[in-house]
C-alpha cells in the first residue's frame, strides 16, 4: 500500500492512450490511493466517465458547471483536497494550455488554481510530439517545475513509429511512487548485486540456487526512489529492470565479482543481495556430458569463488557496504559472526527457506549494537525500510 492515505487528481484529455488509463486508475487505487477523476470533453470521446468512476469508486467531473458541488468551485475545492495531480494522457493540445496558463475548462481550471504538485504524461502522435512549438512547451514545463513522466517511443496507435506514446500504467504508478519518497540517498551511487549466479558444468548443465533476485531488485527500486544513482549487477533473473536503474546482467561469480570491481571506485554504497555460488566445477566441459553406459557419475573438482563483498569491504577505502545473509539454523549466532568475518558495518539476516521466492521477507538486522528483528513485511516495503536504515547510518557516518 505504498500509496496509502494519498489522494490524487486523475486528469484525463483527448487521446487514444486513455485506455490505459484505466488500468492505471486500478493501480493507484490497488495502491492505496483515492482517486478522483476528472476528464475534458474531448477525453470522454475515447473512455466513459461510467468506466472510469466503476474504477475509481468516486463520481467523475467532466465540467466546471456541475451542480455536485455544493458551492460550484469544483475547480478549487478538487485540487485544494489532493495530493498531487496526475494528468495522463496529456495532448498536445493540454501542453500548450499548461503552458500559456489557459482556464477554459474545469481540469485546465484546477492546473492553473492548484497549491500541489503536478505530474503529466504526454501521448501524442511522434510528428506532434518532436514539432518545435511542443518541445517549446516541454522546456517551459520543466521551467514551471512541472514533472513530465515519458513519453515512451515504439509503435503508435496511428500504425507510425516513435517517441509519444503514453508510459504503460505501471511506469507511471512506479513514477508517481517514487515521487511520494523522501529523498534520502539524492546524489549517492548505489551499487546492488542481485539473484543467484550460474556456474556452467558443461554447455547444458550448471549450478545454482533457488534466489528469485526480488529482494535485490526491491532495493534497487527503493534506492532508486529515494534519489539515488543504482547500478545493479545481476545474476539470471527474468525480473524486469526497475525505472532509472542501470543493469548489468552476469552469469558466474566470477563475472558478479568483475563487473562489481570496475563499479567500486565510482560507488558510495555497496549492498551485496546476490546468493553467490561459492565454488564453481574446476575444469567446465566443452561437450555435453554424455551418460557413459556404465552407470558411473561423473565427478568434478570446484575451486572456490571470490568472496565478492568480502573483497569489498577490505578494500583501503570501502563503500558503506551491506550484506545479506540466508541461514538456515541458529540466525543469530550466525549473523552477527558473519557480519564481523565480512567486515561489514551491516547485515541483513534471515532465515532462508522463508524467503527465496516469496514476495514477502522477515529479517534481523545486526550492526555494532546488536541484533534488530523487523515484522514481516512485503519485500518492497522491507527494501524501503533498509533504505532509510542506511541513509541514518551515513547520516550519523559522515
Ligand atoms: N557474498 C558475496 N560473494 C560470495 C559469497 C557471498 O558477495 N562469494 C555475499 C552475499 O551477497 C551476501 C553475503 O556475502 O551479502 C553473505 O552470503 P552467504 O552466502 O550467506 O555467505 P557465505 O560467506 O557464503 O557464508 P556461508 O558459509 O554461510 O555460505
Amino acid at each position: 500500500m505504498d500509496l496509502l492515505n494519498k489522494h490524487l487528481v486523475l486528469g484525463l484529455t483527448g487521446g487514444i492512450a486513455c485506455y490505459k488509463s484505466a488500468q492505471l486508475t486500478r493501480l493507484l487505487t490497488q495502491a492505496g490511493a483515492t482517486v478522483q477523476v476528472v476528464m475534458t470533453d474531448a477525453a470522454t470521446q475515447f473512455i466513459t466517465p461510467v468506466t472510469m468512476q466503476a474504477l475509481s469508486g468516486r463520481p467523475v467531473y467532466t465540467s466546471q458547471w456541475d451542480a455536485r458541488m455544493s458551492n460550484n468551485m469544483a475547480h478549487i475545492d478538487l485540487s485544494r483536497a489532493a495530493d498531487a495531480i496526475i494528468i495522463a494522457p496529456t495532448s498536445a493540445d493540454f501542453i500548450a494550455k499548461l503552458v500559456h496558463g489557459l482556464a477554459d475548462d474545469l481540469l485546465s481550471t484546477l492546473a492553473i488554481g492548484r497549491t500541489c504538485p503536478l505530474l503529466v504524461a504526454p501521448a501524442m502522435n511522434q510528428q506532434m510530439w518532436q514539432n518545435p512549438a511542443t518541445q517549446r512547451n516541454l522546456a517551459q514545463l520543466h521551467a514551471d517545475k512541472i514533472l513530465v513522466l515519458g513519453p515512451d517511443a515504439g509503435s503508435q496507435a496511428c500504425g507510425e513509429t516513435g517517441a509519444g506514446r503514453m508510459l504503460e500504467p505501471t511506469a507511471i504508478l512506479d513514477a508517481i511512487m517514487a515521487f511520494f519518497q523522501p529523498k534520502l540517498l539524492a546524489g549517492k551511487r548505489v551499487l546492488i548485486t542481485a539473484g543467484p549466479t550460474y556456474e556452467p558444468i558443461d554447455p547444458v548443465r550448471g549450478l545454482t540456487n533457488r534466489s528469485s533476485g526480488k529482494m535485490g531488485f526491491a532495493v534497487a527500486r527503493a534506492a532508486a526512489h529515494s534519489g539515488a544513482q543504482v547500478r545493479l549487477i545481476a545474476g539470471p533473473t527474468p525480473l524486469a529492470t526497475p525505472a532509472g536503474v542501470i543493469r548489468d546482467d552476469v552469469q558466474t561469480a566470477q563475472q558478479m565479482c568483475d563487473a562489481v570491481m570496475a563499479e567500486i571506485a565510482e560507488t558510495d554504497i555497496f549492498i551485496a543481495v546476490a546468493a553467490v555460488s561459492d565454488w564453481r566445477v574446476d575444469q567446465v566441459s566443452m561437450e555435453k556430458i554424455k551418460k557413459n553406459g556404465e552407470a558411473i557419475a561423473p565427478r568434478f573438482t570446484f575451486v572456490e569463488n571470490p568472496d565478492i563483498l568480502r573483497l569489498v569491504a577490505h578494500l583501503p577505502k570501502p563503500p558503506f557496504c551491506v550484506g545479506f545473509a540466508a541461514e538456515s539454523e541458529e540466525l543469530e549466532k550466525h549473523g552477527q559472526e558473519k557480519r564481523l568475518r565480512k567486515n561489514v558495518p551491516l547485515l541483513v539476516g534471515n532465515l532462508g527457506p522463508k524467503a527465496f521466492g516469496y514476495d514477502d521477507n522477515e529479517v534481523t538486522l545486526f550492526d555494532a549494537t546488536g541484533a534488530t528483528p523487523l515484522p514481516r513485511m512485503d519485500k518492497q516495503a522491507l527494501a524501503r525500510t533498509l533504505i532509510a536504515e542506511i541513509a541514518q547510518r551515513l547520516t550519523v557516518k559522515d
